[in-house]
């Protein structure tokens, strides 16, 4: 009896006890929620006098240039960059070159401070070399970043592809970034088809792209291509179009048609045997059209074996209810023309790859003389329902579709093989196919996912 009744009360304890542990650390989390006061975006991301944001992209050859761009606040005066040839030890900075900034913009942020972004272009740099640079102001200057020139040649290479990033970006999208190059170190650059951050003036959102992506950018240069949300905005006082931030925070090629809405938007780039073609799918009517024109040309007078277009509208949409016939109608002729290999767009927060159809057979040709492989990806968590709908009205089918799904995608380019590789965030892969150039002209494209 007393046994039983000593049993219930250890019982009754241990209960009791077991609620006690569980509840405190609740009881201590509502405490700190009530206690916390969220750091306002302002002082979270404004400018110091020392760099931040710190890019590499191109705007001239891809072997012998190579452009940064960084931030500062609007005190720096002495904007400079140096670079070395790498070496093994801290000697190759005795060997520096310093480089005045050649572009400095202040832009007016809606957070109510000025920042300024720099940017340098190196310039007669070797081929196949590598580098190291820094950024500062001739007193405050980051750590050395290190990066290789390309080849003259067509060489094998390889490079990341994402979808938009849009949304919650350093929350959600960063392990993204960062899986992708954990899986690509050697990538040799990264294309962002649009929608980088969701309203293009938001300094705030900008500060989240760069945290995430953090010296990822400083070491592997970006392609981007701007969505609707880089003309979206958060502020009234900020001018309607592309926004102001795109212009100073990447130095792109200025090859596009000739015209200041085209400039740094639509431009192309060659690496190492491919011609990457970056199109502003934002601007329509007769701005579609002069792109349409100047695509046009651009693939005519294209010496490289592969050619890659990125734009943010999707040819054939992959979510419930969009479509861009403009886009279709104005771009799908050139891109067939010209049999270009791949096109990398997003907008449609969902995964599609897909081809045309052969309209002779009424069969999907695999093989042997497949054209161009159409892919819509994402890369940040916001997300839509997939829709196969404007594939298969325009003679298209879709192959493989995903959604609800974060994605990257990791190209490998090696002589007359292209191979293709996506991947879900947590880096599972998903969908893989190679395409062949065949001695006879034609084109082998083949599902290689296991
Ligand atoms: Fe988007
Ligand atoms: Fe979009």
């Amino acid at each position: 009896m007393f046994k039983k009744s000593m049993d219930k009360r250890w019982i009754r304890t241990s209960l009791l006890l077991s609620a006690v542990m569980i509840a405190v650390p609740t009881v201590n989390f509502v405490v700190a929620e009530t206690l916390a006061t969220k750091v306002p975006a302002a002082e979270v991301h404004k400018p110091l006098v020392l760099p931040d944001r710190v890019i590499m992209t191109w705007k001239g050859d891809t072997a012998t240039t190579q452009a940064v761009t960084w931030r500062t606040d609007a005190s720096v005066t002495t904007p400079q960059a140096q670079i070395a040839v790498a070496g093994d030890n801290s000697d190759f900075a005795d060997h520096a070159v310093t480089v005045p900034a050649e572009n400095t913009s202040e832009v007016a942020t809606y957070l109510g401070y000025a920042e300024k972004y720099h940017s340098v272009n190196f310039q007669d740099l070797l081929p196949e070399t590598q580098y190291l640079y820094r950024v500062g102001d001739g007193v405050n200057w980051t750590e050395w970043f290190e990066f290789t020139t390309a080849s003259k040649e067509a060489k094998p290479f390889s490079f990341i592809y994402v979808g938009d990033a849009q949304n919650n970006i350093l929350e959600h999208w960063s392990r993204v970034i960062r899986n992708a190059y954990s899986d690509l170190p050697e990538a040799s650059f990264i294309v962002h088809a649009g929608d980088l951050v969701n309203q293009g003036d938001a300094d705030d959102q900008w500060g989240e792209w760069f945290k995430a992506g953090g010296w990822l950018n400083g070491m592997v240069p970006s392609i981007p291509t701007p969505g609707n949300h880089e003309y979206s905005r958060i502020s009234q006082h900020t001018p309607a179009g592309l926004t102001p931030y795109w212009r100073p925070t990447f130095a792109l090629p200025e090859n596009g048609p000739n015209e200041a809405v085209f400039k740094e938007n639509v431009y192309y780039i060659d690496y190492q045997g491919m011609r990457i073609v970056s199109l502003d799918t934002n601007l329509r009517g007769e701005n579609l059209d002069k792109q349409a024109v100047w695509l046009d040309q651009t693939l005519a007078n294209n010496p490289n074996r592969w050619t890659v277009l990125t734009f943010h509208h999707p040819i054939f949409s992959s979510a419930e209810g969009r479509d861009n016939a403009e886009v279709r109608n104005k771009l799908l002729p050139i891109i067939q023309k010209y049999n270009v290999d791949l096109v990398l767009q997003g907008h449609d927060h969902t995964y599609a790859r897909g081809q045309v159809m052969n309209r002779q057979s009424g069969q999907k040709v695999v093989a042997p003389d497949s054209t161009t492989v159409f892919v819509n990806s994402v890369s940040g968590p916001k997300m839509y329902e997939s829709s196969s709908a404007v594939w298969d009205k325009n003679g298209a089918q879709v192959d493989k579709a995903l959604q609800n799904t974060q994605l990257y995608q990791l190209v490998h380019v090696d002589g007359d093989v292209l191979r293709y590789d996506a991947r879900t965030a947590t880096g599972k892969p998903f969908d893989a196919f190679e395409i062949r150039k065949l001695p006879n002209g034609k084109k082998q494209m083949i599902e290689t996912m296991k």
